[in-house]
C-alpha cells in the first residue's frame, strides 16, 4: 500500500477448545490465524483519526477529543473505543490517516472485532514511538469491546490476536494471564474451519445473558465454597449445591466445570500428539454446548455432526461464541479435500445454507513493518 508508514496486524483466532469458560476464570486453547486485521497508518497533523477500509466504502473522521460520539457507529465503533481507552489509560493517541484491510470474515466467529480492536492500539503505540505491551494492549482491546460494542466478553480473543505464535496452540489461564505454548503438530492432521454462513443476529445479548447466568452460579456456589471464579468448581462441588441453582444456571455451570476438565485433558493430547483423544474431547466440547450450554443451534449441530461422521474426522465442534459461526475440526491430512466436499455437500442438503471453508494457518499474533 502506497504512502503509509507502518503496517500493522493482529489475528483472527480459533479456540480449539475452552469455549465460554475465559469469561469464568478457565484455561482456553486458541490458535491466531493467518487471516488478521492490517492496519495501514501513517500521523497526520488533524489531531482526528481519518479512516477508510479496503473492503467497505466509508470514510470517518474522528476528532479525537470526541470518540465517545462514535459510539454507535457500526464499524468505527470498534477503532474509536480502542484509540478512547488507549488514551484513557494515559498513552499518546496522535492524529493519524488509517486504512483497514480484514480478512477475518465478519460473523465468522474468528474474532473480527478482537482483530480490528488489537491492530489499532498496536498501530497507534507505534505511531506515537511507545512500546508494545501485548497484554495491555489486549486488556485495552477488551474494554472497547465491553464498553464500545457492547459485548460482556473474556479476554481470550484479544490475548489471541496480541500474543499468538506461529504454528501453536495456546494455553491461557485467563485468572493469571499466564500463557504457555503448545506446538500443534498432531502427525498427518489438519485443522479445519468451517463457516456456518448463519447470520447470528441475537449473538450478543445471548452472550450477555450466559455470562450473567454464570456469575449467577458463581454467587450462588461462593456462598457454600471458597472459590474466587467459576472454574474453581470441582464436577463433586457442583453436584453437591446442586439444589441451590435452578435448573438453567446448573446447565451452564456444568458445562463450565466440564469444559474445564476438558481443556486440561486435550492439552495433554496435544503434547502426547494423542488426536485420537485430543478429536473425542472436541466432539464433548460440542456437546456440552449443543445440550448444556444451548449456545450452538441448528445449524451448527449439523456442521459438526456431518464433520464428526467422516471417517477421516477425529472430531468438530463450534468454535467461538456460537448461535452461527465457524466450526473447528480435527483431519487426516490426506482426505481433508475429500471431507471438506463431503461437509459442504451434506450441510447445504441438510440446512440449505452454504458453508465456506477458510485456508488459513496457525500464525503470530501482532506483526509490525516499517513501510
Ligand atoms: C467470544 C468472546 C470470548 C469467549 C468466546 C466463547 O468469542 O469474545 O471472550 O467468551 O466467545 O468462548
Amino acid at each position: 500500500m502506497k504512502n503509509f508508514a507502518y503496517k500493522v496486524s493482529a489475528a483472527g483466532r480459533v479456540n480449539l477448545i475452552g469455549e465460554h469458560i475465559d469469561y469464568c476464570g478457565g484455561k482456553v486453547l486458541p490458535c491466531a490465524l493467518s487471516l488478521k486485521n492490517t492496519v495501514y497508518i501513517s500521523p497526520n497533523n488533524d489531531n482526528c483519526i481519518n479512516v477508510e477500509w479496503t473492503t467497505l466504502s466509508e470514510k470517518v473522521s474522528m476528532p479525537i477529543d470526541r470518540l465517545a460520539d462514535f459510539k454507535s457507529h457500526d464499524y468505527a465503533k470498534y477503532i474509536a473505543g480502542s484509540a478512547y481507552f488507549w488514551r484513557e489509560a494515559g498513552h499518546v493517541v496522535k492524529g493519524c490517516d488509517i486504512k483497514l484491510d480484514c480478512t477475518v470474515p465478519f460473523g465468522g466467529g474468528l474474532s473480527s472485532s478482537a482483530a480490528i480492536e488489537v491492530s489499532v492500539i498496536a498501530a497507534l503505540a507505534t505511531v506515537a514511538g511507545e512500546p508494545l505491551c501485548k497484554t495491555e494492549i489486549a486488556q485495552t482491546a477488551q474494554k472497547a469491546e465491553h464498553l464500545f460494542a457492547g459485548v460482556n466478553c473474556g479476554i481470550m480473543d484479544q490475548y489471541a490476536s496480541a500474543c499468538g505464535k506461529k504454528d501453536h496452540a495456546m494455553l491461557l489461564d485467563c485468572k493469571t494471564l499466564q500463557c504457555d505454548y503448545i506446538p500443534v503438530c498432531l502427525e498427518d492432521c489438519r485443522i479445519v474451519v468451517i463457516d456456518s454462513r448463519k447470520p447470528h443476529s441475537l449473538a450478543d445479548s445471548k452472550y450477555n445473558e450466559r455470562r450473567a447466568e454464570t456469575d449467577e452460579a458463581l454467587r450462588v456456589l461462593q456462598r457454600r465454597f471458597d472459590v474466587s471464579c467459576l472454574a474453581e468448581i470441582s464436577t463433586e462441588q457442583l453436584e453437591q449445591a446442586k439444589n441451590l441453582l435452578s435448573d438453567t444456571v446448573y446447565l451452564r455451570a456444568k458445562h463450565v466445570v466440564s469444559e474445564c476438565e476438558r481443556v486440561s485433558q486435550a492439552a495433554k493430547a496435544l503434547i502426547d500428539g494423542d488426536a485420537a483423544l485430543f478429536g473425542s474431547l472436541l466432539n464433548q466440547s460440542h456437546r456440552s454446548l449443543s445440550e448444556l450450554y444451548q449456545v450452538t443451534g441448528k445449524e451448527l449441530d449439523a456442521l459438526a455432526a456431518i464433520a464428526q461422521n467422516h471417517p477421516a474426522c477425529f472430531g468438530s465442534r463450534m468454535t467461538g461464541a456460537g448461535f452461527g459461526g465457524s466450526t473447528v475440526s480435527l483431519v487426516k491430512t490426506q482426505y481433508v479435500k475429500d471431507f471438506g466436499q463431503y461437509v459442504l455437500k451434506e450441510y447445504q442438503k441438510q440446512t440449505g445454507y452454504e458453508a465456506k471453508i477458510y485456508e488459513t494457518e496457525i500464525s503470530d499474533g501482532i506483526i509490525v513493518e516499517k513501510l
